[in-house]
């Protein structure tokens, strides 16, 4: 009698029919594994810090290459297309797949944007280019927001303009560090009345809705482009069910804008003093600033001064209806692309990779959808 109990196994077809299995997919390199580990330490693995982990591996090695990748969705525990579709989605990220492909060490990006562009930035790449060195690339790239003093280039975190050939070449060849600019800081913007009105709202003598009749009042609306009324929108917010998180765009890229830039770099307390007034009103948990790659030196500054408004006690979610608990303020960089992807601040669940508003009536309409 046959042995009924006894099954012939077929090899799977993805294991290529005959031999030993091979498992699928580019396997971890040990060697990548261990300059992620490094690189990484205990920052956590959440999915929101895709973006910011993938920056650290492009400063550090000057590319993406295929091994890291796999590597950091394997620390992420993410899918290797999820990695690879925002790895390739910004042009700032190079991703390579073998050796042979490694950029050059050092990078100059020239803007070719209109206001450089009739500034001289066509000149200055064709120069760039004739003489550079050979571990030197001149590439081209759009607005970096620093229109005002065109034509202007980035070489690594920094930015120079107005940029020479003179001055491009030996910043490539130098070492350059950030600059920061003469800005009010916490101390000075608190000396001339600054955070009075939150520290009014956070002791409770002012309330969300009178706050938002006055912002109704004064007709105050968005600068995206929409113009919706601020007032409105903090009143749809707050109608939402929590938790809430706010979300706030410093990534200009239209060509010619700088405003953000020439506010932050100047007075950056007064935008986190309405921030946090904002975050009151509607009761956001969280913050997320996404602040644009290209502004190194007001990343410095915000890194400086967040941890002085934690200390005061200022970045506190007392609310009327939330007990008191310290709101975390997220600082991301961000790289020029024309609206906020929410896979990056809200973690579930990503469904593209692709820019699309994140308007809160976006959010709960296309929620609703799903
Ligand atoms: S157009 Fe060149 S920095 Fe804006």
């Amino acid at each position: 009698m046959a042995d009924t109990k006894s099954v012939k196994r077929h090899s799977h077809p993805g294991r290529g029919g005959r031999g030993a299995a091979h498992p699928k997919g580019r396997q971890i390199d040990a060697n990548a594994q261990d300059q992620v580990r490094a690189l990484l330490g205990d920052k956590p693995r959440d999915r929101d810090m895709l973006i910011e982990h993938l920056h650290l591996i492009q400063d550090r090695y000057g590319c993406l290459s295929a091994d890291h990748l796999v590597v950091l969705a394997d620390e992420m525990k993410m899918a290797m297309t999820e990695v690879y579709e925002v790895a390739t989605f910004y042009a700032h990220f190079d991703v390579i797949t073998d050796d042979a492909n490694r950029p050059p060490p050092v990078t100059i990006r020239v803007c070719d944007s209109v206001t450089c562009e009739m500034l001289g930035a066509e000149q200055l790449i064709a120069e760039l280019s004739k003489n550079a060195d050979a571990d030197i690339r001149v590439l081209r790239a759009p607005c970096m927001g620093a229109c005002d003093k065109a034509p202007a280039v980035a070489i690594g975190h920094t930015q120079i303009a107005p940029a020479t050939v003179d001055t491009a070449l030996a910043a490539a060849k130098n070492k350059t560090h950030v600059k920061l600019p003469n800005y009010v800081d916490f101390n000075a913007y608190e000396k001339e009345g600054g955070y009075a009105l939150l520290r009014e709202c956070l002791g409770n003598t002012r309330t969300p809705d009178e706050l938002i009749e006055t912002l109704n009042d004064s007709g105050l609306r968005g600068l995206g482009g929409a113009g919706f009324p601020t007032g409105r929108k903090w009143t749809f917010v707050r109608a939402e069910t929590g938790p809430r998180l706010m979300a706030v765009n410093a990534d200009e890229g239209e060509p010619g804008t700088f405003k953000d830039r020439w506010f932050l770099e100047q007075d950056p307390h007064r935008f986190l003093e309405g921030m946090l007034i904002g975050a009151w009103a509607v009761e956001a948990q969280d913050i997320y600033i996404y602040l644009r790659d290209e502004y190194p030196e007001i990343r410095e500054i915000l890194l400086k001064e967040i941890p002085k408004l934690e200390a005061a006690g200022l970045a506190e979610s007392r609310t009327y209806s939330s007990p008191s608990r310290r709101r975390r303020i997220h600082l991301r960089r961000r790289i020029r692309d024309a609206g906020i992807d929410r896979r990056q601040a809200w973690p579930p669940p990503p469904q593209t990779t692709l820019p699309r508003p994140n308007w809160p009536i976006w959010s709960s309409y296309s929620d609703s959808q799903r």
